[in-house]
């Protein structure tokens, strides 16, 4: 496995790579979810290029940039067992050197959700891959659905700016409770982590019930909302019955298909959570 921090350094080792190169972009702490990525790239490409960065641009300031787990020495332990060809590492100060002043904003889609609550984010993270993007120019990049309006978001950026790649998305990988796996459900202190669970718990309710027939939207952000009330440790930020693809909140009738999505806070960690329905 080779590793580069630098522009030249990965241009360099870029060309020596069999094709098609598949790109799994990450902000390190790796975990299962991460692994799936990986595994799923490894299965469709010749090599597989995992970037490591811990992205500023992508907090707002009172998010937890400074606090955000790192542990470089274990995630290349566990990306040396899965057989990655290269790891990039790059560092904030060539990414983002003085005087840095360009950005990459997909408008409609980084509006709501996420969007909403953590203003600028997708802006950094569409910046951030677009370079991301630019620098291995893999022929697949493989995302989440544990991030579902990122993904939305990143692939209204890839068609709008024509990049010449696939974008692959993974279904979410979950502890044995049903709490998806986040890189930050490291804050949670070991009751927290209990409650924790309750998100998975409010998407599943929600979603059994539009499998036995239930089709109004309000109804079923009355689910989550309620599920997410019964835990004493959370406190709910949004509840989202949306559109798929344009992600706007859907009112009355479900059709098809729609995706359910939360933000709780559990004490003072953030975890958000989603589950498509239909389809
Ligand atoms: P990060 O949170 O490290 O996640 C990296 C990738 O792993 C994302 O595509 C995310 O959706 C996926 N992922 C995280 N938890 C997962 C889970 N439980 N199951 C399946 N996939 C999971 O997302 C980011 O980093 C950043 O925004 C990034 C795209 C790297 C840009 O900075």
């Amino acid at each position: 496995m080779i590793k580069v921090v630098t522009f030249p350094e990965l241009a360099q080792a870029r060309k020596a790579l069999p094709e098609p190169v598949g790109l799994v972009p990450t902000m390190g702490y790796l975990h299962e979810g991460h692994l799936a990525l990986v595994r799923a790239a490894r299965g469709d490409c010749a090599s597989v290029v995992v970037s490591i960065f811990v992205n500023p641009t992508q907090f707002t300031p009172q998010e937890d940039l400074a606090s955000y787990p790192r542990n470089l020495a274990r995630d290349l332990r566990m990306l040396e067992n899965e057989c990655v060809a290269l790891v990039w590492m790059p560092l904030v100060e060539e990414m983002y050197p003085p005087g840095y002043q360009t950005w990459v904003n997909v408008e409609d889609v980084s509006q709501p959700l996420e969007g909403q609550m953590r203003p600028g984010h997708f802006r950094g993270v569409t910046t951030v891959v677009a370079k991301l993007f630019n620098a291995v120019r893999p022929q697949k990049a493989y995302f989440g659905q544990k991030d579902a309006q990122q993904v939305v978001v990143i692939r209204q950026m890839v068609r709008d700016l024509n990049f010449p790649l696939e974008i692959v998305v993974c279904p979410t990988v979950r502890e044995p409770d049903g709490l998806a796996m986040s890189s930050r459900n490291s804050y949670l202190s070991p009751q927290e982590r209990q409650a924790a669970a309750v998100l998975y718990r409010a998407l599943s309710r929600a979603a059994q019930a539009f499998a036995a027939g239930e089709r109004d939207a309000e109804t079923l952000r009355c689910i989550l909302r309620d599920t997410i009330q019964e835990e004493p440790l959370a406190r709910l930020q949004y509840a989202s019955c949306a559109h798929p693809e344009t992600l706007g909140e859907l009112e009355g009738e479900v059709g098809e298909t729609g995706l359910l999505s939360l933000a709780v806070y559990i004490g003072k960690t953030r975890l958000i959570d989603n589950i498509a329905i239909g389809g």
